[in-house]
């Protein structure tokens, strides 16, 4: 059945001018590879390559025998947790399916149709469908030869019309930070008519490499800020999409509140994520092993060609000496899923994500063979 006439006025022309929905497909590359899901290496999406806490497993376990109820809207078990450990007000903590859904929603919150939108380049793709699906005006400002956000680029970009700016430290793809000191000034220089969110969503393995405590230089700024943390990656919980937004006013809170819908996190989630604070040990361990094998991978890259950006994320961008989408496509047939950065001029940048060990071994033998 279908009536395309072509004239619809629903949906709206915001969303009528947005790309093609999209998404990675496990299944879709597995089928492209000839393997069963289970023989593909994802080394793709910046997942956690080992399983969550056993407490977190517990727990969800525990918590699927009751799904016939409706989870706290509130959350409350798991704010009072994040509460305790980052020293926010409960009232100042929202969680949400994912930190991907508080992206959005941060669209949601402060822009208006043709508001601008400042968000580094290459970076994550949820800051650009968040102008788009809210109607913004992308300012894309590149990220700096190390990898890392450009503070002054951004507050030199700032116009008027600037609703958000977008900082993500450290960044993907490039997956290096920025220090506190920067922060600071992001966060004292820009006018109070923006929304600074801070995504750090590779905050804890930031933290591991020796990276600083930017919530107090947040905390300095007198406009509205946000910063976006997650449970999908060093918490190895990406399944079960819970993310947080630390707010720095109750107004910001209550907004954000606002616009959610009412049962947005599932009660296995809240379950898994509440389990996995209290098992930091684990934690540790996963941070322990990404930072060895970042390291090989670092290395291999290097030996084969590449130039890998200094990272202290769980991936590795590199430049090599051939078309990146070539090689994606290379490794795909060999069952390895990596990625690669689609910003014009990154034509030849690969992403890996860090996996097992044996994941290392197989994509370095296998780059090896295609680099030739
Ligand atoms: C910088 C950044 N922010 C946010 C996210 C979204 O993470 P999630 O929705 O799983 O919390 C990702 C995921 O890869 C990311 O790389």
């Amino acid at each position: 059945m279908s009536n395309d006439s072509g004239s619809s006025t629903i949906p709206t022309p915001i969303i009528k001018a947005m790309g093609p929905a999209g998404g990675p497909s496990i299944q879709r590359d597995a089928q492209k590879a000839n393997l069963p899901a289970s023989a593909i290496r994802r080394m793709n999406l910046n997942e956690c390559p080992y399983p969550p806490s056993p407490k977190a497993i517990a727990a969800m376990q525990a918590a699927c025998a009751v799904v016939n109820y409706y989870p706290d809207p509130k959350w409350r078990d798991l704010v009072a947790a994040l509460a305790a450990r980052t020293g926010f007000a409960e009232n100042r903590i929202i969680i949400g399916n994912g930190s991907d859904e508080a992206i959005v929603q941060a669209g949601r919150v402060a822009l208006m149709p043709g508001d601008e939108v400042i968000a580094p380049v290459p970076s994550f793709p949820g800051y650009y469908k968040c102008r788009e699906v809210n109607g913004g005006a992308l300012v894309p400002v590149k990220v700096r030869e190390d990898g890392a956000n450009d503070v002054d680029a951004m507050l030199a970009a700032v116009t008027d019309r600037t609703r958000i700016v977008f900082c993500a430290t450290p960044n993907n793809p490039t997956g290096a930070m920025i220090t506190a000191a920067e922060v600071e000034r992001l966060a004292t220089g820009l006018p109070d008519t923006v929304l600074l969110v801070l995504d750090e969503a590779y905050h804890e393995f930031g933290m591991h490499a020796g990276g600083e405590d930017l919530l107090p230089a947040m905390a300095k700024r007198t406009g509205p800020w946000v910063v976006f943390r997650t449970f999908s990656k060093a918490y190895g919980l990406a399944g079960i999409r819970v993310g947080y937004v630390l707010c720095g006013s109750d107004e910001m809170a209550e907004s954000f509140q606002k616009v959610r819908s009412v049962f947005n996190v599932n009660a296995v989630g809240q379950a898994g994520a509440l389990a996995a604070l209290d098992d930091m040990e684990h934690v540790q361990g996963i941070l322990d092993a990404t930072a060895q094998e970042r390291g090989r991978i670092v290395e291999g890259l290097k030996k084969l060609g590449f130039d890998p950006f200094p990272t202290v994320g769980n991936f590795v961008t590199a430049k090599g000496p051939n078309p990146a989408a070539d090689v994606v496509g290379a490794l795909e047939e060999r069952g390895i899923m990596i990625s690669r950065l689609m910003a014009p001029g990154y034509e030849n940048y690969i992403r890996v994500t860090v996996a097992r060990p044996e994941d290392t071994d197989a994509l370095l033998a296998a780059l090896s063979e295609i680099m030739g």
